[in-house]
């Protein structure tokens, strides 16, 4: 395994971690789900993502549980969890110091552990002052409920805007930001945050490098059956893979060449092109079976296999 600082931080996360949206407490047993945790952990995978909204705390429970049997000393991992849609109440959802509060608390009580190493604001709530916010979770790490907070799908006006409060008013600024990053979702990334990194040392841990498996190939005809894709809750996720394979097709059969010649598979390629990127802290894997994980892990090896020349030309194919 590689490790990599969280931005400026001390902390070292595994450059590959795996997450639990869809997955955990919804698509699969709590068994695949411990047998997932257990083949990352002894991969040297040292970080695992987790959210109030996953599977309405389903999934915390699950990984908490996990934790607990497995009892690794809490100073092996990094867990996460992240605030923002909690319930259908009006405090039970957005960034209001209550909800920040609770949902921490919460999380904490359902992944069974001590503190939160990681702590997302899921997305920046238009209804709560930014000030409010910040103050909320510069408080929860004053307490030591959490080591690190941060961002989710925040602006880079908005990231700009966290660090001006914390600096003004004393407070601990955000750390990391959780943004998408993929071959096809390059743009916010790498122009919009572009002079986060060195203004505040910002720390990515990057979401949905296959595009939710549209980068593996398995799309290409329309959403693949037994996938995320044909799940119950899931038919607006239907819709967009099949609208991006079609959007896409081009990019997705060039990309899908390129890998091919370089003897890796397409999901391998395509982490394995994000893990390139010096601004990514850690690539957040997802998986709903063990083979999908091991297979993924293979990424950190073949990131030697993309050359400049190789990322000339994906550039050319897919731009940003
Ligand atoms: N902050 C945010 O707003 C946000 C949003 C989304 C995700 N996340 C985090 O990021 C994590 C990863 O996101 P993601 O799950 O969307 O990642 P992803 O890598 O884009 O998609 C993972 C899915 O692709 C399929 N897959 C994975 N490897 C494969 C392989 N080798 N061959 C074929 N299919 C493969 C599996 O789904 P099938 O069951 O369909 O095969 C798997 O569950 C999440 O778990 C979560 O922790 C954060």
């Amino acid at each position: 395994m590689e490790y990599r600082r969280l931005g400026k931080a001390g902390v070292q996360v595994s450059a590959l971690s795996l997450g639990s949206w869809v997955t955990f407490g919804q698509q699969i047993s709590d068994e695949v789900a411990a047998e997932l945790m257990t083949t990352a952990y002894d991969s040297g995978v040292n970080f695992f993502d987790n959210a109030e909204a996953y599977a309405s705390g389903k999934s915390e429970q699950v990984m908490g549980n996990i934790l607990r049997k497995k009892g690794w000393a809490h100073d092996t991992f990094l867990v996460s969890s992240k605030v923002f849609w909690g319930g259908a109440l009006p405090n039970q959802t957005g960034l209001s110091r209550k909800h920040v509060l609770e949902a921490c608390h919460a999380a904490l009580r359902r992944l069974q552990v001590d503190y939160l190493d990681l702590y997302f604001c899921h997305r920046p709530d238009p209804n709560t002052p930014i000030e409010e916010t910040v103050r909320a979770m510069s408080d929860l790490v004053t307490q030591g409920k959490v080591l690190y907070w941060g961002t989710s799908e925040w602006s880079a006006q908005e990231i700009t805007q966290a660090h001006g409060v914390a600096r003004e008013l004393g407070l601990v600024p955000p750390t990391m930001e959780q943004p998408m990053y993929h071959l096809l979702g390059r743009h916010r990334f790498e122009k919009e945050y572009a002079r986060l990194y060195t203004e505040y040392g910002m720390g990515t841990t990057i979401w949905s490098p296959l595009a939710s498996g549209l980068l593996t190939g398995k799309h290409k005809a329309g959403p693949a059956e037994g996938t995320r894709a044909t799940l119950k809750d899931y038919t607006w996720l239907k819709e967009q893979l099949a609208n991006d394979a079609k959007r896409n097709a081009e990019k997705i059969a060039g990309l899908e060449k390129i890998a091919k010649d370089l003897g890796l598979s397409m999901a391998v390629f395509a982490i394995a092109w994000c893990l390139k990127n010096p601004h990514v802290s850690t690539v957040i894997l997802g998986a709903s079976k063990v083979g999908q994980l091991t297979e993924n892990l293979q990424a950190l090896e073949a990131q030697a296999k993309l050359s400049p020349d190789v990322m000339k030309t994906v550039d050319e194919l897919v731009g940003i």
